[in-house]
């Protein structure tokens, strides 16, 4: 089923359903999908407002148009000629719109078909996790251009792969392959070239039996870990006391009990 096109037009947004998984490609192939402001707005839309009252699929796939990228980056073009202003404002809607991803209710994956750079790795970066092509490529080339990482880049990528290899990604510029995403933990996995949707549905099924409002809760716990005005631990007791009062767990509790499969009703 479409998005609700009375709400926003999708123009760089292409959606699929099938078997309660969406999955969302980034549609500018000849641009090699760098990410534009009216693709950004798009995205924080969708995150941000319709996803979340939208109750037709369990997990989202993000992946890139063609043979060639996931995303090249933020539109490099945009930049030029900005204004006083502009470009902290440009900024902010990209860190609005992942901000959106990384604490949706439900799991979003990044399926990454070739190159990830700036703007597109931080893309990746905002997903719960990231499967990569063997022919994907990685990297905050922002230095080149005398920028830095305008979308989250220079705090997720020292959450995933620790302050020293950050460091040297972000300042060097480097493009790192595959194998190595794999190693620094960047990604977790690494599948033959055309592989990355079919791994990263099969991990969204897998997740789909779960009891959904501990999936809310456990995406909420592990993002809570990274927020410095929230105490992890002491929202995890209050999480998990709330789950026990839940009609999923009842379930949950009485299929294991019954040697059954769960019937979770997301209550
Ligand atoms: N923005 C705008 N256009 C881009 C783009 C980007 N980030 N990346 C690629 N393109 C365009 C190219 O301009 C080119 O368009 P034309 O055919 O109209 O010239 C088309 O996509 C194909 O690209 P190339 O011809 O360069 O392809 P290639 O195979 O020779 O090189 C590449 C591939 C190494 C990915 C190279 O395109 C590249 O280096 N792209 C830029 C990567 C980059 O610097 N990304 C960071 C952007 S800044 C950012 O993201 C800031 C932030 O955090 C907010």
């Amino acid at each position: 089923m479409p998005p609700d096109l009375h709400r926003m037009t999708y123009e760089n947004l292409l959606f699929d359903i099938q078997n309660d998984i969406l999955t969302i490609t980034i549609n500018r192939p000849k641009a090699l999908n760098a990410i534009n402001n009216p693709t950004m707005k798009e995205l924080r839309y969708f995150f941000g407002t319709e996803g979340p009252t939208r109750s037709d699929f369990k997990g989202v796939i993000i992946t890139g148009a063609g043979e060639k990228a996931f995303v090249a980056g933020a539109d490099i073009k945009q930049f030029l000629g900005l204004g006083a202003g502009e470009g902290a404002d440009l900024s902010q809607i990209g860190h609005d719109a992942y901000f959106f991803i990384e604490n949706f209710d439900r799991p979003v994956i990044a399926a990454i078909n070739g190159f990830a750079l700036g703007g597109g790795l931080e893309l990746a970066m905002a997903c719960h996790m990231r499967i990569a092509s063997e022919k994907a490529r990685m990297g905050q080339p922002e230095v080149n251009l005398g920028l830095i990482p305008g979308y989250g880049g220079s705090q997720r990528l020292v959450q995933l792969v620790g302050k020293g290899k950050a460091m040297e990604l972000l300042l060097t510029a480097d493009m790192i392959k595959a194998d190595e995403a794999l190693r620094l933990g960047l990604v977790n996995h690494v599948v033959p070239v055309g592989e990355e949707i079919e791994k990263a549905k099969e991990i969204l099924m897998k997740i789909a039996t779960k009891g959904p409002l501990a999936i809310t809760k456990t995406i909420k716990l592990v993002n809570a870990y990274f927020d410095k005005n929230v105490d992890g631990f002491a929202l995890e007791v209050e999480e998990f006391g709330h789950c026990t009062t839940t009609a999923d767990f009842r379930e949950g509790a009485s299929a294991f009990i019954e040697k059954r499969k769960a019937n979770f009703i997301g209550k």
